[in-house]
């Protein structure tokens, strides 16, 4: 497990603050090597705990003009629903940052969810080819430079829920559900192999609620029960990165 770093905080604010730095330093390294950065975002308590990018010296010293933002899951629910984690992004982050507004890469929320979930695959293709999001050699999946995820008490990231179907999806990039088992209940969500072929990949727990979560997906790799849908977050070449505070991190067998 030598591409997994587990950073493990005494307070929500030190987990703010090496969370900033963090993709900071990322979106630094990687418009340096190609001239742009492509994130994607989740919704949820991570969006809060970004915050700080929004403050000195983020606010001044990141390349912001460089930035292309995704979701790797997204509610289909109107962009001006309390429910979409687009407009928890833009409230919260992106109206207070000077990002192009045409770099905003937010899902078509007209259409059903099948729809929505093609769409934004074929928007994800176009940027392949223009190279705004580089290409995976080994999966020929998009490699996003960075993906940011929350995990759920029952230990699920971006919308890919414990024991459902499309955890097995190898072909698509992007895949819908209507059976989410937190509501709303259509989602879309990057896939499987999408989230492995990042270059980056952070998953954002806080609260005791996500401690055993953690600790399946942290710790009970190579065993014999199913694993958490974070715990198969496991980049092929990409480097994972855990931001947990102390309530989260207390189950994990080295916490
Ligand atoms: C969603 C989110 C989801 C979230 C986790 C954790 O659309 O529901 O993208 O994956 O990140 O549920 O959320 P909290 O950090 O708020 O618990």
């Amino acid at each position: 497990r030598k591409d997994r770093e587990l950073r493990i905080h005494e307070s929500l604010d030190d987990l703010s603050t090496d969370l900033a730095d963090y993709i900071a330093e990322i979106s630094e390294a990687s418009v340096k090597e190609r001239g742009v950065f492509a994130i994607a975002l989740s919704g949820g308590s991570l969006i809060g705990l970004m915050g700080k990018l929004c403050e000195a010296p983020y606010n001044k010293t990141v390349d912001w003009a460089k930035w292309y933002i995704f979701w790797a899951d997204e509610r289909v629910v109107a962009k001006s629903h309390v429910d979409s984690n687009y407009k928890l992004a833009k409230d919260r982050f992106l109206s207070k940052v000077p990002i192009i507004p045409s770099h905003v890469h937010s899902i078509n929320d007209s259409v059903s969810a099948e729809e929505a979930a093609d769409d934004y695959g074929f928007v994800i293709r176009q940027l392949v080819k223009s190279r705004v999001i580089s290409v995976s050699d080994i999966s020929d999946c998009p490699k996003f430079d960075l993906i940011l995820l929350g995990m759920g008490p029952d230990g699920h990231v971006a919308s890919l829920f414990p024991n459902h179907s499309v955890l097995e999806e190898k072909d698509e990039w992007v895949s819908f559900i209507t059976d989410s088992p937190k509501p709303p209940p259509e989602r879309i969500t990057f896939t499987l192999p999408v989230i492995n072929s990042a270059s980056n990949v952070a998953i954002v727990a806080t609260g005791e609620s996500k401690a055993e979560a953690a600790h399946l997906a942290v710790d009970v790799i190579g065993s014999d029960l199913p694993p958490v849908p974070a715990g198969v977050v496991q980049p092929l070449k990409g480097k994972l990165v855990w931001f947990l505070d102390k309530a989260a991190a207390s189950k994990l067998d080295a916490g």
